[in-house]
């Protein structure tokens, strides 16, 4: 499939054919304002990968924005227009997004001239690009439609599953594609040419990756450790020496090794469990390469990234909050659901999971999955109005009351509502004015 130089039967055949009719359409606009379009990029990558992909990336040899603009007459959508980059997005009535941008080729004849669009400039807008397989497009104006334009052997590389930069000043130029580089070649099995491989070492042993800002290294290490194989990502960053940018010591030991795959294990446990609850997992695998450095490591780490007040509070509670609860858990015979909530409560899905992958005892797993699948969501059936309507003055003993209450729900000692009132009345000894009193009976 790789040899054919028109592949608009690949378009309509993997395509919806919603999308299919819009590249056409645009076409015919393009045609009517007499500018070059291509759609580029990752689509086009994904499309001869055989990958779903939906990001239709416009590239207009012309006046993108007033092309943009048009578009979205046509189609009575909206535009959003970013003038200083020379980019739009076009949202569609159905809400589907198109990204249009102007070849950046532009050059000005003399200093006071409007600036003239160069033939072909869509070949220096590429050339702008990562690595050569993205840098493929496939043009959308009629007459062409369908026509591959591959300029740095995208296709090649596709066929031989490489990922190559264009040029030798790639990485200098925007160190984040270290990273972008290894996610590719981790989510599509790809291997780094052997150039490419040589100058993210130099890239490496310059230090520009120690100088990303934290933002950028932070949004690179999400993105890296959000692929399907994390596992698989974080080798390939060992073995390239690219881990070091978070600490010097941190390395892929067989220990973190071990770690990683139970992390794997247990995110596979709580996605099956809930498949639309959101999960930050990439802070699960964080946590575990945190697991394998001292503790002072582990502030240097987190001070050369940025994360939210929740993100850090989760990853630090997993480093360092597991020997308190795993001794909790740990005592035999069994503490009472109850107590197994009071050592959990307020702890984060991503620290319980990685709770999960760190713990060796059974004991404690099955303690673990009890409170993720059940104690964590359990309520009392009765809430305050319930108790207000029962005549208790709302006040502080509101909440010790509820809390006795799910104390008994998760103990099993009450199932449900009646169980609940009988209690609440013992509670209170039966007395309305139970709490006037200064001291609760409890
Ligand atoms: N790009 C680049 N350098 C970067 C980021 C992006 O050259 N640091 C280029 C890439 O060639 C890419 C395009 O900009 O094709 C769009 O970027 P992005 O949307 O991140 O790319 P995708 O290839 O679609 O990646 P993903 O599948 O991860 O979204």
């Amino acid at each position: 499939q790789f040899r054919r130089r028109n592949i608009a039967g690949l378009l309509k055949d993997r395509l919806p054919a919603r999308v299919v009719a819009l590249m056409r359409e645009a076409g015919e606009l393009a045609d009517r304002l007499e500018v070059k379009l291509y759609v580029v990029g990752g689509i086009v990558r994904d499309l001869l990968l055989g990958i779903d992909n939906l990001d239709l990336d416009l590239v207009v040899e012309g006046n993108g924005l007033a092309f943009a603009k048009a578009l979205a007459r046509a189609q009575r959508g909206q535009v959003k227009v970013h003038e200083r980059f020379g980019t739009a997005r076009v949202t569609l009535a159905d809400g589907f997004k198109v990204d249009v941008a102007t070849a950046r080729a532009e050059y000005y004849e003399y200093p006071t001239a409007l600036p003239t669009v160069e033939q072909g400039s869509v070949k220096k807008d590429l050339y702008r690009r990562d690595f050569t397989i993205n840098t493929l497009a496939v043009r959308l104006n009629r007459r062409q439609f369908g026509e591959l334009i591959d300029f740095f052997g995208g296709e090649r590389d596709l066929k031989g599953r490489t990922i190559r930069v264009l040029h030798s000043l790639s990485f200098v130029e925007d160190p984040t594609r270290v990273f972008r580089a290894i996610r590719f070649a981790v989510r599509f099995d790809f291997v780094l040419s052997r150039e490419t491989r040589a100058l993210i070492q130099g890239v490496v042993k310059m230090d520009l990756l120690r100088r990303l800002s934290k933002h950028r290294l932070t949004d690179e290490l999400q993105l890296v450790l959000s692929e399907r194989e994390p596992g698989k990502a974080i080798a390939l960053m060992d073995e390239l020496e690219v881990l070091a940018c978070l600490h010097p010591d941190l390395e892929l030991t067989p220990r973190l090794r071990t770690l990683l795959k139970a992390t794997e294990e247990a995110l596979d446990w709580y996605r099956l469990l809930f498949l639309d609850r959101p999960m930050e997992s990439w802070l699960v695998y964080l946590m575990a390469m945190l697991q394998v450095l001292p503790d002072q490591a582990v502030g240097e780490v987190l001070k050369r990234i940025e994360l939210s007040a929740r993100q850090e509070a989760a990853v630090r509670a997993g480093r360092f909050g597991g020997h308190r609860i795993f001794r909790e858990l740990g005592r035999r015979p069994a503490v009472s659901p109850a107590a197994v909530y009071r050592a959990l409560s307020g702890t984060s899905d991503e620290t319980l999971v990685f709770l999960m992958a760190k713990s060796k005892s059974e004991h404690v797993r099955r303690q673990l999955s009890a409170y993720v699948t059940t104690y964590q969501r359990m309520r009392p059936a009765l809430k305050g109005d319930d108790l207000k309507r029962m005549g208790l003055k709302p006040g502080p003993l509101y909440r010790r009351i509820l809390s006795k209450l799910l104390e008994a729900r998760l103990n099993g000692v009450v199932n449900n509502e009646e169980d609940e009132r009988a209690l609440v009345r013992s509670l209170i000894g039966g007395r309305k004015s139970a709490v006037d009193r200064p001291e609760p009976p409890f």
